[in-house]
């Protein structure tokens, strides 16, 4: 089977072929139009011009798509949310044309579960950990397609206190990759800042990432204009920021596997490109004994793209449906 899949739900143009054979798939066509130049000016996304932007791509890299694969496709998918809601619009209205004029049935896709899903989950039950810019939750997936949201964020995702504490330091957009740049330059410490761990130690699976955020903005105000241009202290900052998100994400993820008996534990979401992270959790695993395979996606599947939401509507094709005017966008889709 050929899946057609269209990812709108941000500020990353993106459409995928997928095709899936015995349940296992092999990627024909992934592409993803990135806005983030357009949007580095303003150091966030303008939901206005990402819609402007999708416009504008899609058809172009639909055409390219279609003329590297020639064969038939047999369905067509596309995130209905959660994200931005012209922006998801924009990627249900060409998706609906797309389908009207293939006369092909839509899969609707969660774009959280679509994220999950680009790691080929096979033991449960599977403790993930989704941060992204716009998400930070631990959700128990019991088996295939059932969930249970064990905790999230109370005010900023991961990716947006990465995305924020780099532009306090005029590090550039997206945050996170910056700050991992940053950080990698640091051979020793001199200065000594600490930054806090919000709520590690709570008896909960919830996170907090906006206290973190104004640490930074305190730190960054008391340093003198010479030094806030430092190398050395925006070395010393983003490996700090880093590691403190780092901390969080670690201690309250291996919680909720030991609570939970997790056979899996998965990374999954932009922030899970984060190296140190990956590296951090696989040696936390081994230290700690805990007995779970770790799963992490590709890097380039980690961040936003289409062959997840392909993948995501592949399991749920049962769901498939011809009555497009049923397709509606949802900001606030739940898992
Ligand atoms: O999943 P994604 O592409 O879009 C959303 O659904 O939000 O995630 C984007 C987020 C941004 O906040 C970006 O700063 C963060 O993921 N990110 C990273 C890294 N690469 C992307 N954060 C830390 N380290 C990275 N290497
Ligand atoms: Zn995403």
């Amino acid at each position: 089977m050929k899946i057609l899949a269209i990812e709108t739900s941000c500020d990353d143009t993106c459409l995928a072929i997928l095709e899936v054979k015995n349940a296992e798939w092999r990627i024909l066509t992934n592409v993803v139009s990135s806005q983030t130049k357009l949007h580095a000016e303003y150091g966030g996304v303008y939901p206005m011009l990402a819609k402007r932007e999708h416009q504008k791509n899609l058809p172009i890299i639909l055409k390219k798509a279609l003329k590297k694969n020639k064969g038939k496709i047999d369905l067509i998918a596309v995130t209905v949310g959660p994200g931005l809601e012209p922006c998801l619009w924009t990627g249900i209205n060409f998706a609906k044309d797309l389908a009207k004029d293939m006369k092909l049935a839509i899969v609707p896709v969660n774009h959280v579960e679509a994220h999950l899903l680009a790691n080929k989950i096979k033991d449960f039950p599977a403790v993930c950990l989704i941060v992204s810019g716009g998400h930070s939750q631990l959700i128990l997936m019991k088996n295939a397609g059932r969930y249970r949201v064990l905790g999230e964020t109370r005010d900023d995702a991961a990716g947006e206190c990465f995305d924020k504490a780099a532009r306090i330091l005029g590090l550039g957009y997206p945050g996170g990759p910056a700050i991992a740049a940053a950080a990698t330059g640091l051979k020793n410490k001199k200065l000594g800042i600490e930054l806090p761990r919000p709520m590690i130690y709570q008896k909960n699976y919830d996170f907090s990432f906006s206290g973190l955020k104004t640490a930074v903005l305190y730190d960054f105000k008391k340093r003198s204009p010479k030094i806030r241009k430092n190398r050395q202290y925006l070395r010393e900052m983003a490996a700090e920021i880093q590691q403190a998100i780092i901390d969080v994400l670690i201690f309250k993820t291996l919680k909720a596997a030991r609570d939970c008996r997790a056979k899996s534990i998965v990374l999954a979401g932009g922030v899970a490109a984060n190296q140190e992270l990956r590296k951090q959790f696989a040696l936390k695993i081994r230290n700690q004994k805990i007995k779970a395979e770790l799963l992490v996606p590709l890097k380039n599947l980690c961040t936003d793209n289409a062959v997840m939401a392909a993948v995501a509507a592949y399991a749920n094709r049962k769901k498939k449906t011809k009555s497009w005017q049923k397709i509606k966008a949802n900001a606030n889709l739940k898992i």
